[in-house]
């Protein structure tokens, strides 16, 4: 297995940063996760878009063009022959040994690393069974919209998860979903109505949520952005959650609870075959 550390392709064992990466010290990073199938990246301007962004809130500067970054992704899926799977990568405010917590001179290079990791999202088991979500309390800060590489929140939410035997857990804020641990929540309420959260500084603006709104109002479905409770989500008909490594994801119990029949619900079903057909 191939990575990609600041120009360079190398094997796994040799994808090395500096003790002294921001990144590292700090979390004072970016990333993107995107989605490979059948070897093309899946809504790949979406995730560059979304990149482009949170540097720009960090006041980070890429260390090479979107178009470049882009060349460099396909490079490591053709080299690694990915078929389906998922390209990270990180861009972090590079090494700097005086661990000064302003930011470093400019000849301090940001460090880009890449990787690739394989999973078959259509085939995977979950995709049909559907998964479990717990609840927990979201401890994150106040600009969830910038996708950093801090993630310790959400480390612990998803391992509670995981000790509970849940593929995912949904983050409460004053009473309302924001969204999972690493997926935008969404609910179908009886009346067939699509809900998830609006955007905002609560929650990353997810490149498949936006794709799953604009498929749906194409096909005149009726969505609501705004926020739900868990009471609602368990009242409702279906429940689903988004993300580059599930695509449409079916939650089946929440907190141990059946939402609707237990079961993949159908406008669940439809969605993940929109979304998979305009990944396609
Ligand atoms: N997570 N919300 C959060 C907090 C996320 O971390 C993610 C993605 C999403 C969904 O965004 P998108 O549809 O653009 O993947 C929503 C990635 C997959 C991860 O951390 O692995």
């Amino acid at each position: 297995k191939i990575a990609y550390v600041n120009g360079s392709y190398v094997p796994h064992s040799e994808a090395k940063v500096s003790v002294f990466d921001r990144g590292f010290l700090f979390a004072d990073g970016i990333y993107e996760v995107a989605a490979v199938l059948e070897g093309k990246l899946i809504d790949n301007a979406s995730h560059l878009a979304r990149l482009e962004r949170s540097v720009g809130e960090i006041q980070l500067k890429l260390p090479e063009t979107l178009e470049r970054i882009e060349e460099i992704q396909k490079e490591l899926v053709r080299r690694n022959n990915l078929v389906n799977g998922m390209v990270y990568l990180e861009v972090t405010r590079g090494a700097d040994t005086g661990r000064d917590f302003a930011f470093p001179k400019a000849d301090v290079k940001p460090t880009l690393i890449m990787f690739t990791s394989e999973k078959d999202i259509i085939n995977a088991p979950s995709a049909k069974a559907g998964i479990n979500v717990i609840t927990v309390p979201d401890i994150r800060w106040e600009r969830r919209d910038i996708k950093s590489v801090a993630l310790l929140a959400q480390v612990l939410a998803k391992q509670a998860a995981a000790e509970a035997g849940a593929g995912e857990a949904w983050m409460i804020e004053d009473g309302k979903v924001t969204e999972g641990g690493s997926s935008s929540a969404f609910i179908v309420t009886q009346d067939d109505v699509i809900v998830t959260r609006q955007n905002g500084n609560e929650i990353l603006p997810g490149c498949t949520r936006k794709a799953v709104v604009k498929l749906a109002e194409e096909r005149q479905l009726r969505i609501e952005e705004r926020a739900f409770t868990v009471a609602e989500a368990l009242a409702a008909k279906e429940a689903f959650t988004t993300s580059a490594s599930v695509f449409v994801q079916g939650v089946v119990k929440i907190d141990g609870r059946e939402v609707g029949n237990g079961k993949v619900g159908p406008m669940t079903a439809r969605l993940r075959e929109i979304y998979i057909e305009f990944a396609r």
